[in-house]
């Protein structure tokens, strides 16, 4: 391992000198040791015991122990001069000075799911502030709030709430090895957020260490920080180092059921049907649509597009039946196709996890397999016609699609009675819909990765005329660089704005505003960060 990373050194300083010129050079070579000598001046307090250089022999498997999209472990990518995971705050404050004081960037990573790789990649020198262990979970079942560390899984947070109480549940997203850090701070949503909202809409308070170093609570960091650490991306203002949250309840019994339909089997009607019944439902209900490629049942060697409705109902199902016979008869939903489980079964259901997974298994931070991908993301507002869904399909007859995967999510409910400012999520009344798009390519085809992306792309092209414009809007945690990127420190707004707006909408500005007074010199950046008013 020595050697692997002695070998990248010069490609790091290479990097970063052809951004920064010759200067940069020098400074990367003292950069590392102005920042160890600091650290260990400010943090005595077992300092050295969280901090990894590329000498200490753990250091590329602490790398990679979060690495999701596997797009991103390349010998080529940028690697941090120091991985920290620290277990206390203050030596989070510590490292956040010494960066600032030695001319480091800071990344931080909670779950590493980040579709870009900003949590761990950078291509100025850097250090990673990795919080997995900061992940402690305190729930108050009687008060129904929780305080959430940092560096916690949504997998994790689902078990030890159950563990208190079968009523109990956080609107949060489906996977469990998500982190609490980029999901809380870019909305997050899951299948209770036609009924609550979205995670980020369920914060109470946060703990955040700002470029200062110091500590802040809902109370000292104000309003306007709070505001745009739900759903702003707390990347760009500090180090979130806890959360506190609200439960919300969920019934002893709730009822899942996946219904496949090919296009045989009248997928394309049943989608186009869905649009108009999706986001109208009782709150209750949630039913989205993973689209795949499957072989065909009726040709052999040919292969079909499958619609899968992927649905829970917040109650049994002798209420699930009539109602989806009153307003989603098409589907033909039967009792046998449903199953009544307790709710946390029914997170598992929706995980992901392998087959044959147990609830213990939702705790587990590395449990599938990690896959090369690409996403984007889209809203639609009026029901794409049944030719422009057809069009859509044609997309799946290409090789690039085997893998390929959309996934249609449903909004209206609580989700349409939330102003747009309320928090800097700003996609809510007039949304029927959600979709991310997803291309996903194994190690073999790696090597023809541009192809997949590529598909991906012109998918997203074909698309324009259906979906949210002006702008064409997209989810921040769905983090998409094909919208545009920083440059490194030195963005106008309106550069910024194009892609900016289209997560953020007019809450773009305020985010702006915010960051100009809670971080002027700009030193929580990434590529995709919100940039400061020049002056
Ligand atoms: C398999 C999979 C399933 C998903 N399912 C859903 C879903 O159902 N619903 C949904 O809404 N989203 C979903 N997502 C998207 C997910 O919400 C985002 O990728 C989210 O940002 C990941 O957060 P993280 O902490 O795991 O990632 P990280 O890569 O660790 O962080 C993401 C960003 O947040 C920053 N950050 C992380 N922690 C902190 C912190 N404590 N303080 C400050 N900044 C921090 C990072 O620097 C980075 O910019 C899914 C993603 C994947 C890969
Ligand atoms: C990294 O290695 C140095 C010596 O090379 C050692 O002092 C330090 O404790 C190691 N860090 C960790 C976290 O093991
Ligand atoms: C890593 O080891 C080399 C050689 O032993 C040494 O010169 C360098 O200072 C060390 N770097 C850090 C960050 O400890
Ligand atoms: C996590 O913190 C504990 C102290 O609370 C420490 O003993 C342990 O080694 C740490 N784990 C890692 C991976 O750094
Ligand atoms: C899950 O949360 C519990 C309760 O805070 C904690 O003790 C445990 O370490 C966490 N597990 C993981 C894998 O983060
Ligand atoms: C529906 O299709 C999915 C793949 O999208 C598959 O995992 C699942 O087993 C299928 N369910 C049924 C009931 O056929
Ligand atoms: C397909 O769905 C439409 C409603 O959208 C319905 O009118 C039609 O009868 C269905 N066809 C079949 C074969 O199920
Ligand atoms: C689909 O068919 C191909 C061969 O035509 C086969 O290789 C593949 O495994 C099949 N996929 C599934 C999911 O059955
Ligand atoms: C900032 O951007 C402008 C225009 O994009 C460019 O001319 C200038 O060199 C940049 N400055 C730095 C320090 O990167």
């Amino acid at each position: 391992m020595k050697t692997r990373t002695v070998v990248h050194m010069p490609s790091l300083v290479l990097s970063s000198c052809l951004v920064f010129s010759l200067a940069c050079t020098v400074f990367a070579h003292q950069a590392p040791h102005k920042f160890l000598h600091c650290v260990q001046s400010h943090n005595s307090e077992s300092i050295s015991q969280v901090i990894y250089s590329k000498n200490n022999s753990s250091y590329l498997s602490n790398l990679l122990f979060s690495i999701q999209n596997i797009r991103f472990i390349s010998p080529s990518m940028p690697k941090p001069a120091f991985i920290v995971i620290p277990f206390t705050e203050s030596q989070i404050q510590a490292v956040v000075l010494c960066s600032k004081a030695s001319g480091l960037q800071v990344r931080v990573r909670c779950g590493g799911h980040d579709y870009e790789g900003l949590s761990y990649s950078s291509h100025v020198p850097f250090v990673i502030i990795d919080l997995r262990n900061l992940s402690s979970i305190r729930i108050d079942a009687k008060k129904r709030v929780a305080w959430v560390e940092g560096g916690a899984l949504l997998g994790n947070l689902s078990y030890q709430i159950a563990k208190r109480s079968g009523n109990l549940a956080y609107p949060n997203g489906l996977c469990p090895t998500v982190g609490v850090g980029g999901h809380f701070s870019g909305g997050g949503y899951g299948t209770l957020l036609r009924k609550y909202g979205l995670a980020a809409d369920n914060v109470l308070d946060a703990r955040i260490i700002n470029a200062n170093g110091e500590i802040l609570d809902r109370k000292s960091m104000g309003e306007d920080l709070f505001w745009a650490i739900r759903g702003g991306g707390a990347a760009s203002f500090g180090v979130v180092t806890a959360w506190k949250i609200r439960l919300v309840k969920v019934p002893d019994i709730v009822t899942v059921f996946t219904v496949n339909r090919t296009l045989e089997q009248n997928a394309t009607d049943l989608v186009h049907r869905w649009q108009y019944v999706a986001d109208k439902f009782d709150r209750d209900l949630f039913v989205r649509i993973l689209v795949t490629r499957v072989n065909s049942s009726h040709h052999k060697e040919k292969t079909t597009v499958q619609a899968a409705f992927n649905s829970i109902f917040l109650g049994k199902i002798d209420r699930l039946l009539p109602l989806m016979q009153e307003s989603f008869p098409e589907l033909g939903l039967v009792q046998e196709d449903c199953k009544e489980k307790r709710w946390i079964e029914a997170v598992l259901y929706f995980s992901d996890l392998p087959d044959g997974s147990t609830l213990d298994d939702l705790t587990n931070r590395n449990p599938n397999p990690k896959t090369y991908y690409k996403a984007k993301s889209d809203f639609v507002q009026v029901p794409i016609p049944k030719h422009g869904l057809k069009g859509l399909w044609k997309f799946f007859d290409e090789d690039e699609a085997a893998d390929a995967q959309l996934i249609f999510a449903p909004y209206g409910g609580r989700m349409s009675e939330i102003p747009e400012s309320q928090i800097p999520f700003p996609h809510r009344a007039g949304n029927i819909y959600e979709i991310q798009h997803l291309a996903y390519w194994d190690n073999e085809r790696n090597k023809q990765a541009e192809r997949y992306i590529n598909w991906l792309r012109r998918l997203y092209e074909y698309l324009t005329p259906f979906v949210s414009k002006n702008p064409r809007a997209a989810y921040l945690n769905y983090r998409d660089l094909d919208l545009g990127v920083n440059n490194d420190g030195n963005t106008s707004y309106k550069q910024a704005s194009v892609w900016g707006t289209q997560y953020f909408k007019n809450n773009f500005k305020r985010l702006v505003e915010v960051k100009s007074k809670v971080d002027p010199s700009n030193f929580f950046r990434n590529e995709q960060s919100i940039p400061i008013l020049s002056t």
